[in-house]
């Protein structure tokens, strides 16, 4: 037994006994969740071999003589740190020896989301620590932690200080600046073993965002609308905010206040006056203001003289088309040329 230790050390130091054994370890390196069982062929093609044997805490051989290859067989890994060593004695020459890569894992625990700050909503602007934990993992260096809003990876975090050589507990931490934008989508963290398939990922339960904002409106530019005999204003102070905004007026003429339920994001003014109104969306988070003024329409026969244009043009247009048909050897220039003067144009009253 002091044999091996002595030879284990040797190992370990980096410093092979000798190099020239053809080793094969079958798997080459192993990873095995704790608990479960390993069994490793270590073979050789040398020539002519003493024995050889499996140096371990468990699953250990002993020497054997006369084989060409050793099985280390493991029922169940218990242990977080593994390092067996084949070693070969050949009948001619030192002995020599291979240690056998082995990682013990264990997937996490639990994986669970936190905000220090007992998860409220959030106001827009400001910044918040989100907390993933992960329980019992191992090994800590594998570990690749993701944070997803939506459905968007919005981080990922890995863990590279010197593995501990037993589960651990850690936390990934992400800052999110709420927007107004993150209300209503869904926060969470996954945590994975690089060296596992995606089906051994572990999510958190996902966290809904809320997020409190001032209001916002659908339009937000100031209005000038023109009186117009044929429709009726409408003036649209619809906003977004959270939480829902609520709305008044301010009418130019007392005699509107009477004819109007208020509360309304959309005001259709009665009677319809010129005048300055205003409205005003709020909310827990702010106030926003919106200016609309009405004129009367100063020209009120434009509309009419633009469509009476429009029809003496297209006449026109018919007009000089059936001329220029009838007169087939009429040339373009001269039947334009003696119509032009009386076509009338569409640019306003005549
Ligand atoms: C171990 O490997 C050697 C060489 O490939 C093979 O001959 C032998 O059958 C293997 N042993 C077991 C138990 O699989
Ligand atoms: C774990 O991560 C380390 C460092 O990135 C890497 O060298 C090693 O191969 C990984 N382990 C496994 C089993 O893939
Ligand atoms: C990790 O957390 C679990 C549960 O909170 C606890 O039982 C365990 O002792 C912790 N492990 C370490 C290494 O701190
Ligand atoms: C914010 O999200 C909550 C929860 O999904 C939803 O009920 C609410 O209508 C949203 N508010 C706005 C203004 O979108
Ligand atoms: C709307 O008009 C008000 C008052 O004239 C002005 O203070 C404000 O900046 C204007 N808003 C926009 C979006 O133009």
């Amino acid at each position: 037994m002091k044999w091996f230790f002595i030879l284990s050390v040797i190992a370990w130091t980096g410093k092979p006994v000798r190099s020239s054994c053809p080793f094969e370890m079958s798997p080459a390196r192993v990873v095995v969740r704790f608990g479960d069982p390993i069994s490793v062929n270590c073979s050789s093609e040398l020539d002519r071999i003493e024995s050889m044997g499996w140096e371990s805490v468990v699953g250990g051989t002993g020497t054997q003589f006369n084989v060409s290859s050793v099985v280390l067989e493991v029922e169940s890994v218990k242990s977080w740190e593994l390092r067996p060593i084949c070693f070969i004695n050949p009948v001619v020459g030192d002995q020599c020896s291979q240690t056998l890569s082995v990682t013990v894992y264990n997937l996490p625990e639990s994986v669970s989301i936190s905000q220090p700050s007992e998860m409220g909503p959030m106001v827009e602007g400001k910044q918040y620590r989100m907390q993933c934990d992960i329980v019992n993992v191992k090994p800590l260096r594998n570990l690749t932690v993701h944070w997803h809003k939506g459905n968007k990876i919005i981080a990922t975090d890995t863990f590279d200080q010197s593995s501990p050589s037993f589960p651990v507990n850690t936390s990934s931490f992400y800052d999110l600046t709420a927007q107004r934008g993150d209300n209503g989508t869904e926060i969470w963290c996954d945590a994975k073993l690089d060296f596992l398939p995606d089906l051994h990922t572990i999510h958190s339960k996902s966290r809904e965002v809320i997020v409190l904002y001032s209001p916002a409106f659908t339009k937000p530019e100031n209005e000038t609308l023109e009186l117009s005999a044929r429709s009726e204003i409408i003036l649209n102070c619809t906003a977004e905010g959270n939480p829902t905004p609520v709305y008044s007026w301010h009418l130019p003429h007392a005699i509107q206040q009477n004819n109007q339920n208020e509360n309304q994001p959309v005001l259709t003014p009665s009677p319809q006056l010129p005048g300055t109104y205003n409205c005003t969306a709020s909310n827990s988070q702010g106030t926003q203001t919106k200016y609309f003024t009405v004129i009367e329409a100063t020209r009120n026969y434009t509309t009419l003289a633009a469509l009476l244009g429009v029809g003496l043009s297209l006449g026109a247009v018919l007009f000089v088309g059936l001329l220029f048909l009838l007169t087939p050897e009429g040339s373009f220039y001269c039947s334009k040329g003696s119509y032009m003067p009386g076509r009338p144009t569409s640019s306003g009253p005549v």
